[in-house]
């Protein structure tokens, strides 16, 4: 069970999460949607213990333990797996060396190539991504759909107990959808929870989602059941103003201009 309460986590002095409450349990799936830049990315990222955002209070209590008190490896290593929505190109690693490091380091005894190469290639298969492309630098060049795909890839690979996925669905033809929805279905059916962030109904409707939260303005505002995404999907936003009198527009100002990619040395200097 994945338990936040009262989450707050800011950039730089910039507060974006102001309060999350939200309890994932065992076997859920989860739909997160939210108007864009309302702190879904963020949230997911504080998760998985992204070392740009500081937490400032609150807890996430994660089968039992003090997720914040882990460094992130700890946090893989205890069954927490976040497909990103802008995975990260790292040239100079070669694909299938990263992820036979990614499998060892969870294991006592490193895995036999032969074994390995056989999980791989299943992988790959079950994936529809070429088996080459496992020769190649982890997502350099790849296109935002291969990147995607690869995200999926790593989940089957690392086998965690809860996934967060960062709009999986973007940058994917209906088949690799279709694939996808497969793969998350899978995962589903062998007792796995996910928390899924996504626009768009039709990934929703291949996973079937048992509920639902909004976020607003780093806090969720409106929990329910998967007739909630269903509705937003048809009617938008709006309504949470008009019934449930909450602000939709966002409430901090200009943009920080710290960004995850700034130098921070550079930044100083410029103090
Ligand atoms: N590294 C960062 N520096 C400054 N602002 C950031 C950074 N990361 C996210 N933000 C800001 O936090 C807010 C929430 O972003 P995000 O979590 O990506 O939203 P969502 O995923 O809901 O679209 C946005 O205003 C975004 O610009
Ligand atoms: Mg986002």
């Amino acid at each position: 069970m994945l338990k936040i309460v009262n989450l707050h986590a800011s950039v730089g002095d910039k507060e974006i999460l102001k309060g999350v409450n939200l309890t994932v349990e065992d076997g859920q799936t989860l739909a997160l949607l939210g108007p864009n830049g309302h702190g879904k990315s963020t949230l997911l990222s504080v998760i998985m213990g992204h070392p740009n955002f500081t937490v400032t209070e609150g807890s996430i209590e994660f089968n039992g333990i003090d997720l914040l008190s882990l460094p992130v490896d700890q946090r893989s290593k205890a069954g927490l797996f976040l497909g990103m929505q802008y995975p990260s190109e790292i040239p100079g690693v070669n694909s299938a060396d990263f992820y036979k490091a990614a499998l060892n380091v969870r294991r006592d005894k490193p895995m036999s190539l032969f074994t390995f190469y056989n999980k791989l290639q299943t992988a790959y298969k079950e994936m529809g991504i070429p088996f080459e492309m496992s020769n190649r630098n982890l997502n350099e060049g790849f296109s935002g759909g291969e990147k995607k795909r690869n995200e999926i890839l790593q989940m089957r690979l690392l086998e965690p107990s809860t996934i967060l996925l960062d709009e999986i669905d973007s940058g994917l033809d209906v088949d690799a959808m279709q694939v996808v929805a497969k793969a998350i279905n899978e995962e589903k059916a062998a007792g796995k929870t996910f928390l899924i962030v996504s626009h768009y109904a039709r990934l929703y409707d291949m996973v079937t989602p048992t509920h639902t939260a909004v976020m607003v303005n780093g806090r969720i505002v409106v929990e329910g059941g998967p007739d909630l995404y269903k509705r937003i999907d048809t009617e938008g936003y709006e309504w949470i103003k008009r019934e449930l009198g909450v602000n939709l527009e966002k409430e901090d100002g200009p943009m920080n201009k710290v960004s995850i990619g700034v130098c921070a040395t550079k930044e100083a200097f410029k103090k």
